[in-house]
């Protein structure tokens, strides 16, 4: 042990050091973090140590407002060809966790220094694409590999959920555009983050000429996701809303960066362990090897139909409604008004507590819970964000069911048609545990309302309530059931393999 060195803590010597102490001061498990443990450092070494194991996106968003989402198949017979395009994809085009903090910390570099030069930062020149590959249990099993480590709900794949868990729901796969009934082996998403996509489209043409040479794979579709901004530079989902406010947080830095905006987690703390997210790679050998259960949901969002019901709606609950009364209805169904004021910390979008809410931060407030509101009188309790995270205060067995959601906005072209939606993307450790139950257990269960925005099943005895007098009681009262305004197009379950995997397959 003393001469092979290195072990040591900096500055002490030999021979002051117990060797009971010295077996103790021995990073574990090789210096990687313990995923279990909160609050990692973002900069700090034990991270450092899984980061360029691990695909991007993960525990960070890779931020870019433009994506390619290529779904294909390997044809049959090329198994050998598909594991040798994977292993040279993963070497020369993947994004892993540490190049995605590199690209990013080179942008945030030059922003400070334009700044303290007064001069516009030069972002042109430090773009980078950002590129992940996922895989479907199917695509698992076409290259000949044991799925006996991967969780049953991913094993059995998207179009079987109705089987596996009886309150799913889904549309049935019958019913999906055809690209999502094919056998999808994976999905390869690409990004890239500015105004226009014509680079990102040229790469994404570069991607699926590569899988089609020499009949390599079939491309069964290509979704674009595109985001988009209000006026106050919050990204937004089609209905309008504020979206992506509330995520797990995994890093220390991130608590300060909030703090620093003047957002406070005394009542709702997003910081939460990587094992959220991050679980080992199955088939990997490496020890350190991690990956995340990717599922992918293409929702269509019936907007014009959304906003006739809201009117609707508030048109139920308050006599001769004022267009306040219409944002409330919408928040009603929401929980957080367009601008993402918390329908529970206020009935009104322009203040909170009397203080006016201010432009720059108001798509940030996020430290609230519901102790305060448990009949529902100010935020019904069916409402999209209380369903889905329902803060209940010291519980932190709940929390294991949040999941970093990754989606993105949609707009497609069929004819003169247009769609609009979300491509809902969402990275956990456990399908089952996370994406599954947050659809299933908390926003399908009608005994409290069922999500009127992506709650699914009978609605007819779902019990919606509001209260058109903000915080009484007494005055809640049911309305037509809401619902029906996003439709379920297809969607497949993947996961996210680790870097060594992909590169030794
Ligand atoms: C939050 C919209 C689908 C889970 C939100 C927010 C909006 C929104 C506007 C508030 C922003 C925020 O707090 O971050 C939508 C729309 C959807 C959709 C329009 C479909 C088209 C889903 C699905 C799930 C989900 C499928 C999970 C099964 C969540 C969660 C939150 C959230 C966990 C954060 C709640 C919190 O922590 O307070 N969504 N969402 N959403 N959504 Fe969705």
């Amino acid at each position: 042990i003393i001469s092979s060195g290195g072990i040591y803590p900096k500055g002490q010597s030999i021979i002051n050091i117990n060797p009971f102490e010295l077996a103790n001061q021995q990073p574990k498990d090789n210096g990687a973090p313990d995923l279990s443990q909160k609050g990692i450092s973002y900069n700090g070494s034990a991270f450092q140590r899984i980061a360029s194991e691990i695909q991007g996106n993960i525990v960070k968003s890779h931020g870019r407002d433009h994506s390619s989402h290529i779904l294909f198949r390997f044809n049959p017979q090329k198994q050998e060809d598909a594991k040798a395009f994977i292993s040279e994809f993963a070497v020369t085009k993947l994004t892993s966790a540490w190049k995605q903090k590199q690209d990013s910390d080179k942008i945030t570099t030059e922003k400070k220094l334009a700044t303290q030069e007064n001069r516009n930062p030069k972002l042109e020149a430090l773009q980078t694409m950002f590129i992940s590959l996922l895989l479907s249990a199917e695509g698992y099993q076409y290259l000949n590999l044991d799925l006996a480590g991967f969780e049953q709900d991913f094993r059995s794949g998207m179009k079987n959920a109705n089987l596996s868990s009886t309150q799913m729901f889904d549309r049935p796969a019958q019913s999906w555009e055809t690209t999502y009934q094919n056998e999808i082996h994976g999905m390869i998403l690409v990004a890239w983050g500015a105004e226009d996509r014509t680079k990102l489209d040229i790469e994404t043409d570069n991607i699926t000429a590569r899988l089609r040479k020499n009949n390599l794979a079939s491309v069964l579709g290509i979704e674009k996701g595109d985001g988009q901004k209000n006026a106050n530079g919050d990204h937004v989902e089609h209905f309008g809303y504020v979206d992506g406010i509330s995520q797990p947080k995994f890093f220390n830095e991130e608590l300060s960066e909030l703090k620093e905006q003047g957002v406070d987690t005394l009542r709702w703390n997003p910081l939460m362990p990587l094992d959220l997210v991050l679980t080992r790679d199955p088939l990997s050998e490496n020890l350190f090897s991690y990956g995340s259960y990717f599922v992918f949901r293409k929702l269509q969002q019936h907007t014009q139909a959304f906003r006739e019901a809201v009117i609707k709606l508030a048109g139920e609950l308050f006599t001769n409604p004022t267009s306040d009364d219409m944002d409330w209805a919408g928040a009603m169904i929401v929980g957080r008004f367009k601008n993402g004021v918390p329908l529970t910390l206020s009935n009104s979008n322009k203040e909170i507590d009397g203080i006016a809410v201010r432009n720059e931060t108001v798509g940030k407030i996020n430290d609230f819970d519901y102790s305060r509101d448990a009949d529902g009188s100010r935020c019904p309790l069916h409402a999209h964000v209380r369903k889905t995270n329902p803060r209940t205060a010291g519980n932190e067995q709940e929390k294991r069911h949040m999941m970093a959601r990754r989606g993105i906005s949609y707009k497609q072209q069929t004819g003169r048609q247009t769609e609009v939606g979300l491509l809902f993307m969402s990275f956990q450790s456990s399908i089952f545990q996370q994406f599954q139950h947050q659809q299933e257990v908390f926003a399908n269960d009608h005994t409290q309302g069922k999500d009127p925005v992506i709650g699914q099943g009978d609605f007819e005895n779902s019990n919606q309530r509001y209260a058109p007098v903000y915080g009484n009681k007494a005055s809640l009262v049911s309305a037509k059931p809401f619902h029906g305004f996003v439709t379920l197009k297809g969607g497949e379950y993947f996961f996210a393999p680790s870097m060594q995997f992909l590169r030794s397959i």
